[in-house]
């Protein structure tokens, strides 16, 4: 596939600095994709400002405007359709996906998590990780399934926890992780590099040319 092929569309609440790394390893080389359509439950997520500095198409998409979680899920499955994605990116997105969703993009979707999974699913996690005592945290990329921070898991990277460390500074450190192993595991993916057996995700040999 050639980066004009392989369509992503990224979903994101907030900051968007996941995005960001996204958009940069696009401009840069390292990601040979688009993402054609950046969508947020938030009307003034920063996430939509980067999108739209990249001229990437970008909306909000108000669930309050919806008579229940199913009828948003629809309304933004039907937009990422409208784009072709081949797949979905959730960069900071903080809502959960309903089953309908996850079976419309079924093998599809993938998520950046702030610890090693399966430690500290669900929210807060790098105080969880601080107040459980762990010497050792990070973030994981993983395949989205029914169950919350659960799915195949892609890739991951370690960070040390320091005694000093409070929520924020460990957030920080783990962050910088999360921007090195988000677009790699999009490159990943975008060049079919993935054998997913059972649960247990590998890296294909690149064949000989
Ligand atoms: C990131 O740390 C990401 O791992 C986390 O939210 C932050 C979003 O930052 N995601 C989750 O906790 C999902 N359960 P960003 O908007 O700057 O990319």
């Amino acid at each position: 596939m050639t980066s004009n092929d392989f369509k992503m569309g990224v979903l994101a609440s907030g900051r968007g600095t996941n995005l960001q790394a996204i958009i940069d390893a696009i401009e840069n080389g390292e990601v040979d994709a688009r993402i054609t359509l950046v969508l947020s439950d938030q009307p003034d997520a920063p996430a939509l400002d980067r999108a739209n500095k990249h001229g990437i198409e970008s909306m909000w998409l108000d669930p309050k405007q919806f008579s229940g979680k199913m009828e948003y899920d629809r309304a933004v499955a039907g937009k990422l359709k409208e784009k072709g994605v081949d797949l979905v990116c959730l960069a900071g997105y903080m809502r959960i996906l309903g089953p309908e969703f996850i079976r419309t993009f079924e093998g599809k979707i993938i998520n950046i998590h702030p610890s090693l999974l399966p430690a500290f699913p669900g929210l807060n996690v790098q105080q969880k990780a601080i107040d459980y005592g762990v010497k050792f945290s990070g973030c994981t990329v993983h395949f989205v399934n029914e169950e919350v921070d659960a799915g195949p898991i892609i890739l991951q990277a370690v960070v040390p926890v320091h005694e000093s460390d409070d929520a924020e500074s460990l957030a920080e450190r783990i962050l910088v992780q999360e921007h090195l192993i988000y677009p790699r595991a999009i490159q990943l993916i975008a060049e079919n590099h993935l054998r997913i057996d059972n649960r247990k995700v590998s890296i294909k040999e690149s064949v000989p040319q």
